[in-house]
């Protein structure tokens, strides 16, 4: 279905390594142009708490799909009535999630429900995640791959964890990325990587308000040319 008919919503997938800056670029470029945002890693770390609080190993983590009741409501996620937006970031959580995100059975399992709420909103969304532009949206029509120096999306991230009250080193945190980068490239089934069509995007050096600018431009030139 072409643009021009005006019926299909539009879809931004923006993929990437940790720390790149996706989850804020994300919000900030939907808001502007009018589009719902969808965190996919949310959808892998609520599942991950339920795995931890139901004391599950990783393999089992599919086991987990049918009970799990995931909303999400202004920003916000939530399991059942819980608010889990703080406990879907602690440590235990990121340190299992990509174990359990590895699970094949876990990634057909959450296929449709991305897909669905990519669109659920009228106008259309923008997700962000891994496996966007190659798996969830192949036929996205805008794919930006969102990228950083390894010391720059540490830097970040370290920032991000003190703001929440989480003491830790940068060599620490620099050495939890690349692991988790490596797990999420290697895993076999929907592994991180560029799309072939996606436009990558280095935000190493670049402020926030640049990196949205950038890709807002991107995505109204892409979407004007598909008129
Ligand atoms: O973006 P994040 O750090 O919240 O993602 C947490 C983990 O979830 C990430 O290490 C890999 C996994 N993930 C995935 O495999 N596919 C996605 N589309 C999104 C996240």
């Amino acid at each position: 279905m072409s643009r021009k008919q005006g019926v299909r919503p539009v879809v931004v997938a923006i993929d990437g390594p940790a720390g790149a800056g996706k989850s804020t670029i994300s919000a900030l470029v939907a808001e502007r142009m009018g589009l719902v945002r969808v965190d996919t890693g949310a959808i892998y770390r609520a599942l991950t708490l339920a795995v931890i609080e139901e004391g599950r190993t990783d393999d089992e983590a599919a086991a987990c799909l049918g009970a799990l009741d995931l909303r999400f409501e202004g920003g916000r996620c939530f399991l059942g009535t819980r608010d889990v937006s703080d406990e879907i970031r602690t440590p235990e959580v990121t340190a299992r999630v990509s174990s359990v995100a590895a699970q094949p059975a876990v990634r057909a399992g959450l296929l449709s429900a991305q897909r669905q709420l990519g669109r659920a909103h009228g106008r259309g969304a923008v997700l962000e995640g891994r496996d966007i532009g190659t798996v969830v949206f192949p036929d996205a029509d805008v794919k930006i791959f969102l990228t950083a120096s390894a010391e720059a999306r540490a830097e970040r991230r370290l920032k991000e964890l003190a703001s929440r009250g989480v003491q830790s080193s940068f060599e620490a945190v620099r050495a939890a990325l690349i692991e988790r980068d490596r797990f999420d490239s290697e895993r076999d089934v929907a592994p991180l990587v560029q799309a072939p069509d996606a436009i990558c995007v280095d935000t190493t050096g670049k402020d926030i308000a640049q990196v949205v600018e950038e890709i807002s431009v991107i995505v109204r030139d892409r979407l004007a040319a598909l008129q």
